[in-house]
């Protein structure tokens, strides 16, 4: 047989298996309908599949059910459904039980806060209620999935799938593969997750941070630095990171910059003096403790680097600037058939 018909053959398998996911769509969980939880099951009930929303109580799941309402509204009005906004909402389910959810699952993405030993207790009621074939994902940020699997009868099964937020919008899913993590798991969320439309990339170690938050880590250390040292203010750098840094990172990474750069050159500044001048803080810097101590958190007080309370900076109007951004993003995706 020839290589092109193989190659044929292999292609229509290939479409075949996905349009066999897509009929038969799959049988989405997802524990936790918070911030993260209810756009990650926006995101697979957009894409076609059957949504399970579990919370501790009805109260929640129902205001989780109204945000999504809301936010397949404006996805609606900016031209990303290709269906109604009730057809979808129609295929997302509410459920407080735990295990009855988890019992016909394919799929299941925990999304509980950010504690070990809530995320354990949560991986063994799934591992335990949930038929062998079900993958068990978790959207952990910054927890290591092999402590998470660590419960597991199967953690063969167990992954890490990290969204980023607003996870409706944002392509990016790092797949984290824990000690015990199978190949098949690996692939079979990486296909998963390019049906409903995301850009996975695999973390093939189960370090702290993950790939983004390890270099976002990185850039908030080093900003820090450069504003507790009086070089320059926040709105400075971050005028800097975004006009600068933002856009060209949207579409050159920071490895194909430094090719494109030379890594003769990378080599030079940095033994030139620069990597030498970084800041290697391993402890966060006084500004930030100090910041901490006066209650200056952010956004939730309504100072931290910045004043959000004075009128001079919104809350909402960031947001809304950051979501018609990604939004317009999505939309040219979609104009050229990219998603
Ligand atoms: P959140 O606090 O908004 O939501 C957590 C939800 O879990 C709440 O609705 C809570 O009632 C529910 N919950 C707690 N225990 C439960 C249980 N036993 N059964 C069912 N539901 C339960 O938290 P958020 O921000 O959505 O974070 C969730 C996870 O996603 C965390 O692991 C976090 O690290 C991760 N993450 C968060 C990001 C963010 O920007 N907030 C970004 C990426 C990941």
């Amino acid at each position: 047989m020839s290589f092109a018909l193989l190659n044929i053959i292999d292609e229509i398998l290939d479409i075949s298996g996905e349009m066999a996911m897509k009929e038969n769509s799959e049988n989405i969980v997802v524990i936790g309908s918070g911030l993260m939880g209810r756009g990650i099951g926006q995101a697979f009930a957009t894409a076609g599949n059957s949504v399970t929303l579990v919370d501790l109580n009805l109260q929640i799941l129902e205001q989780a059910r109204d945000q999504i309402r809301k936010s397949l509204s404006f996805h609606s009005a900016s031209g990303l459904l290709n269906e109604s906004v009730d057809e979808i909402v129609g295929r997302i389910a509410l459920e407080t039980d735990v295990k009855k959810a988890a019992r016909d699952a394919t799929y299941v993405e925990e999304a509980v806060f950010e504690n070990l030993n809530a995320k354990q207790e949560i991986m063994k009621v799934i591992d335990e209620a949930s038929v062998p074939e079900c993958i068990l994902a978790s959207n952990t940020s910054s927890l290591p999935i092999t402590a998470i699997a660590s419960v597991a009868a199967h953690p063969e099964r167990v992954i890490g799938a990290h969204f980023w937020n607003p996870p409706q919008l944002m392509a990016a899913v790092e797949v984290v593969r824990g000690e015990k993590t199978s190949q098949q798991t690996v692939d079979r969320t990486l296909k998963l997750l390019r049906s409903i439309g995301k850009k996975p990339a695999v973390v093939q170690k189960d370090v702290p941070g993950q790939i983004g938050i390890r270099l976002l880590y990185a850039m908030i250390r080093e900003a820090t630095w450069l504003v507790e040292n009086g070089v320059a203010t926040p709105e400075d750098i971050d005028t800097i990171v975004k006009e600068a840094l933002g856009t060209r990172l949207e579409v050159v990474g920071p490895l194909e910059l430094a090719d494109l750069s030379g890594i003769d050159l990378v080599n030079n500044v940095a033994k030139g003096g620069l990597y030498k001048s970084l800041d290697s803080s391993n402890y966060p810097q006084k500004i930030i403790q100090d910041m901490v101590v006066r209650g200056d958190v952010g956004i939730k007080s309504g100072k931290g680097f910045y004043n959000w309370k004075d009128g001079s900076r919104s809350v909402d109007a960031t947001i809304k600037l950051r979501d018609e951004h990604l939004i317009k993003i999505l939309r040219e995706r979609k104009e050229k058939g990219e998603s």
